[in-house]
């Protein structure tokens, strides 16, 4: 069942995409003096060795943080200042994972949940965070330890939803999951990651299944963001053309940040095909 390591698919163009906006939510939050969680649905191992033995010869990196490391555009330095500090050489070698990135921006009196299930990447993420009393580690279905959280404590709190999407009924679980938890706590913000597959290359219908998904979030609150970034043609592309993010209740200024900044970042990650996409509610 879980056969998915994100240590083959650390550091690409998705995960740019991803933890560059979760940088922007988090430095958000940061703007009120009022502490806040960060809950991790689907943490994974929280930080990875682009050099390793699971990651070389594949290099997916090269598709992401590998074209913005000697030369990142302005926008995205906070971003990179955080990769940078994974590495203690001008080399890549290092890229940091969603709960590390946070850990990167919480505030004294902020708190993170992190849930992951493999037996491997929670030993890793626990051993990444075995120091910190602000980081609680737990191997448990993010999906149910998110709902027993909420609503959270300090009544503020950003939520990442990422999970492997190698079963067809995870984009469902992220729907139901959402009906709950904004029942819970309405006024969160809720950021869920999905990729772009080319479904003409699959057996399965990956590309149906979040278009679907993206639909039903839209009507869980009235202020929603739905990000797209690619970096090749959808028709075309043999696998993932790129990925999304579906944000509800984003940061207010988040979308002007986007179209001030996706066309520079999309051509630094698909050149020629490289394109974006912002709807918002
Ligand atoms: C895409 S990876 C997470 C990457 C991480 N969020 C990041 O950005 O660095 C998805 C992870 O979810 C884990 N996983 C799968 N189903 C899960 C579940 N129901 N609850 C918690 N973790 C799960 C997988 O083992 C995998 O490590």
């Amino acid at each position: 069942m879980l056969s998915y390591r994100h240590a083959f698919h650390a550091g690409n163009h998705a995960d740019v995409l991803k933890h560059w906006l979760l940088v922007e939510c988090l430095s958000y939050m940061n703007q009120k003096d009022k502490p806040y969680w960060y809950i991790d649905t689907h943490a994974g191992a929280g930080a990875y060795k682009l050099d390793n033995a699971m990651t070389s010869g594949k290099s997916e990196y090269a598709s992401g943080i590998g074209k913005l490391w000697a030369k990142c555009p302005a926008p995205l330095r906070e971003y990179l200042n955080i990769v940078k500090a994974a590495n203690d050489s001008p080399n890549l070698r290092h890229y940091p994972g969603s709960p590390m990135f946070a850990n990167s921006l919480l505030r004294e009196d902020d708190k993170a949940y992190l849930y992951e299930l493999h037996p491997q990447d929670f030993k890793l993420l626990g051993h990444n965070f075995a120091k910190n009393r602000q980081v609680k580690v737990q191997q448990q279905n993010g999906f149910d330890g998110l709902i027993a959280l909420l609503p959270p404590a300090p009544r503020r709190a950003l939520v990442m939803i990422d999970p492997p999407y190698e079963q067809a009924s995870e984009y469902a679980a992220v729907v139901k999951t959402l009906q709950a938890a904004i029942k819970r706590f309405a006024t969160g913000t809720y950021v869920v990651w999905y990729p772009l597959i080319n479904s003409a290359q699959r057996q399965s219908n990956k590309q149906g299944e979040a278009q679907k998904m993206t639909e039903q979030l839209k009507n869980l609150s009235k202020d929603w963001l739905d990000v797209r970034l690619l970096v090749g043609d959808a028709s075309t592309f043999n696998g993932m053309y790129g990925s999304g993010m579906f944000m509800l209740n984003p940061p207010w200024t988040l979308k002007a940040e986007l179209e001030k900044h996706l066309p520079e970042l999309s051509r630094l990650l698909g050149g020629e095909a490289g394109s974006y996409n912002i709807a918002a509610s």
